[in-house]
């Protein structure tokens, strides 16, 4: 079973395609990488399966169902979750409180309840609440609890997305670069945390350029290039693939 096919999309910005008929399919509870230079198309993926973008041809299906189009509120309510590239973290909140604001997708409590302070939402935000402290210990971030977001360092703040991204309870979730700019110790506990994260049934597509984290995690990859798939399979098989050699490792090495 899928949890996600992506069929035939291309995502053009004027004359530039930026993903080009591209067709790839997630297997349920696996990890799934999708690496590439820069600028080949990754972070447009994201943004394509989030519906952030749509597509400007071909078709996605989530969990079965056609999800192109769709607005990003929908997709998380189907069990769409995710991080961003640069850090999404609202600095002047206290870091429970932005863990919070990914439990709220859940919620469909709209306006005139909140306004109202209904015992419904109160309930809701203690439980929000109990759920973001257990999200932070899962996270490695119990230390920072009673913390402003702005207090933390760089790498805390990385876990602290995918803390949030967690709280929405996904069964699909999209980690873009969540390695970049750390040391090898933090690289490391991003793998740890990216493996228990799959281990409790979440499907994970992750973009990253770490080639040893991308290497241990990830079930299969996808290697694009200008848009286009170059190369999708094992990691034996992607890591062994001339075209690849050639077109990325080379490039980077
Ligand atoms: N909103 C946009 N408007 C116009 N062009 C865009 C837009 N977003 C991306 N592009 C272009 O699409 C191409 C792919 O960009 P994208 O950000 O998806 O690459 P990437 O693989 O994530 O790169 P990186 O590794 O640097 O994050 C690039 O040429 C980029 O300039
Ligand atoms: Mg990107």
């Amino acid at each position: 079973m899928n949890a996600l096919e992506v069929i035939g999309v291309s995502k053009q910005f004027g004359g530039v395609a930026a993903v080009d008929d591209l067709s790839f399919a997630v297997r349920r509870g696996s990890i799934y990488s999708i690496i590439g230079p820069n600028g080949a198309g990754k972070t447009t993926v994201i943004n394509l399966l989030s519906g952030i973008y749509r597509p400007s041809a071909g078709s996605i299906r989530m969990m079965g169902e056609a999800v192109s189009g769709q607005s990003t509120d929908k997709l998380a309510r189907l069990g769409l979750s995710r991080t961003f590239q640069n850090l999404q973290i609202c600095m002047n909140m206290d870091a429970i409180s932005n863990v919070m604001i990914g439990g709220h997708v859940r919620l469909d409590s709209g306006f005139l309840p909140a306004l109202l302070h209904l015992p419904r939402i109160r309930r809701h935000d203690a439980e929000l609440r109990e759920e973001a402290r257990a999200l932070m210990a899962f996270t490695g971030l119990s230390q920072y609890h009673a913390a402003q977001a702005s207090q933390m360092p760089y790498g805390a703040l990385k876990r602290l997305e995918i803390a949030r991204s967690l709280a929405a309870r996904p069964k699909l979730l999209l980690l873009d670069e969540p390695a970049a700019g750390l040391n090898h110790v933090e690289t490391d506990e991003i793998r740890a945390l990216i493996e228990q994260i799959a281990a409790t049934g979440v499907t994970v597509v992750l973009v990253e350029h770490d080639m040893k984290l991308v290497m241990q995690v990830s079930t299969r990859i996808l290697v694009l290039d200008y848009g286009r798939k170059l190369a999708e399979g094992r990691p034996e098989e992607v890591r062994s693939d001339p075209r690849v050699l050639t077109a990325y490792l080379g490039a980077a090495a």
